[in-house]
């Protein structure tokens, strides 16, 4: 019987909020990275409304702000699902079929890389090694890793996790 996490609780955002968090990083050069990181971690994503007060404290133009943003992939624009899927794309993985795997997950969820299912349940996300390589392939569903995944377990696992999501609510 495979393990079933309980769901990452993020908080409501709010600008004050986004301000109070990232107030630790204010005299810091260069940490917008930590700062960005932070209020991910606070909120599930970076909102848009956060932008001017992170160029302000930053010094920098809220263009430089939104260029530094969206470099980095991980840092997610808009609220995340309920659960968020990380599937391996390493070699490891790779070799022992995750690009297939990858398909399933995509049918299953309906959603491809970045997006939400219509229901809020999920976010599927690509990974770069969990490692868990000898486990692989590997996946990730919010702080849980699972090896050796097939889609017909990640299918029993996709619907208890919807269960719990839909009970939780
Ligand atoms: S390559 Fe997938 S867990 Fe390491």
């Amino acid at each position: 019987m495979m393990q079933v996490v309980n769901p990452v609780r993020y908080q409501d955002f709010s600008l004050e909020r986004a301000t109070q968090v990232v107030q630790e990083f204010k005299d810091q050069p260069g940490a917008l990275i930590n700062a960005l990181h932070k209020l991910q971690d606070t909120f599930g994503y970076v909102d848009e409304a956060a932008m001017p007060m992170l160029a302000k404290l930053f010094n920098l133009s809220r263009a430089e702000v939104h260029g530094v943003t969206s470099f980095y992939h991980d840092f997610r624009r808009s609220k995340p699902g309920t659960y968020t899927v990380r599937v391996c794309q390493a070699e490891a993985c790779q070799a022992m079929g995750s690009v297939e795997l990858t398909e399933a997950i995509k049918q299953q969820l309906g959603v491809d890389f970045h997006e939400t299912t219509a229901d809020g349940t999920f976010t599927l996300e690509r990974v770069y090694c969990l490692g868990n390589c000898a486990c692989a392939p590997s996946i990730m569903i919010d702080k849980q890793t699972y090896g050796r995944m097939t889609a017909d377990r990640f299918k029993s696992l996709a619907e208890s996790l919807s269960a719990k999501a839909k009970g939780s609510n």
